[in-house]
């Protein structure tokens, strides 16, 4: 369960250049629903989001995560909680060149020293589940843009959250690579995943998988749809 209490992100307070991103956002985001926020570039919706998944911290307001005020927590303690909670998938692959594919599905496991083989078995059953174990071996920058998109999956999965968050994931994916994507987020879902994604993308809005459409407009939320 997810509570937004009036938050409010600011940047470069107090300068020239001063930005408020999101103004007094307040929502209830539920559990396990299938959300997706919609808005134009710049309406704030990947601030949103980082702010959501525990990596920005809010200017003021308050994150309730499963009836824990989680925004005023010690950076190591939303660490463990980011890394336990959730699990991320950027426009941008943020895959590590110059390491396999299965090296990167390991790496968000690395921090809980789980031992080595079984992190790399567990990697390697996520990597079959979606099609792409003959990669394995392959260096992120050597796979195509829909072989890159799975093991970001994959990856996001590792530590086997309960949320997934994803912004415009379907970005540099062409039209089948898109509905493939939501396909797999649908089936996500259905296991019991909260699925969060940022998108302007129609597939992902239109796709008749959320059940919750919140739009955003200018850093603040101008709609909610209920479609539960
Ligand atoms: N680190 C930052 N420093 C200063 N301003 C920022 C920073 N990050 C975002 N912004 C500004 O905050 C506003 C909201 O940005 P955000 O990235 O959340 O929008 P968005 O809805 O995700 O847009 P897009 O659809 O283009 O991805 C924008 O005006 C952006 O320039
Ligand atoms: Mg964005």
């Amino acid at each position: 369960m997810i509570v937004l209490d009036k938050i409010r992100k600011v940047f470069n307070q107090g300068m020239p250049n001063e930005l408020v991103a999101v103004h007094g956002a307040a929502l209830d985001l539920g559990s396990a629903r299938f959300i997706v926020l919609k808005g134009p570039s710049g309406s704030g919706k990947t601030t949103l989001l980082s702010i959501v998944g525990c990596m920005t911290r809010p200017t003021s307001g308050r994150i309730i995560l499963d009836s824990r005020e989680i925004s005023g927590l010690p950076e190591r303690f939303l660490t463990k909680i980011r890394r336990e909670t959730f699990g991320f998938i950027f426009q941008q692959f943020n895959l590590i060149r110059g390491v396999t594919a299965l090296e990167n599905v390991m790496v968000p496991a690395y921090p809980r020293g789980e031992k080595y083989s079984l992190l790399r078995d567990r990697a390697m059953a996520l990597l079959e589940l979606f099609n792409i174990s003959r990669k394995a071996a392959s260096r992120a920058e050597w796979l195509s843009g829909g072989e890159a998109q799975r093991v970001v999956i994959a990856r996001a999965l590792i530590n086997n959250p309960s949320i997934i968050i994803a912004d415009e994931p379907t970005a540099h994916l062409d039209t089948g690579l898109s509905h493939e994507f939501m396909e797999i987020m649908g089936r996500l879902h259905q296991e019991g995943k909260m699925i969060i994604i940022a998108s302007h993308d129609p597939i992902v809005y239109e796709s008749g998988l959320a059940d919750m459409l919140v739009g955003m407009r200018d850093g603040r939320i101008e709609s909610v749809r209920d479609l539960a």
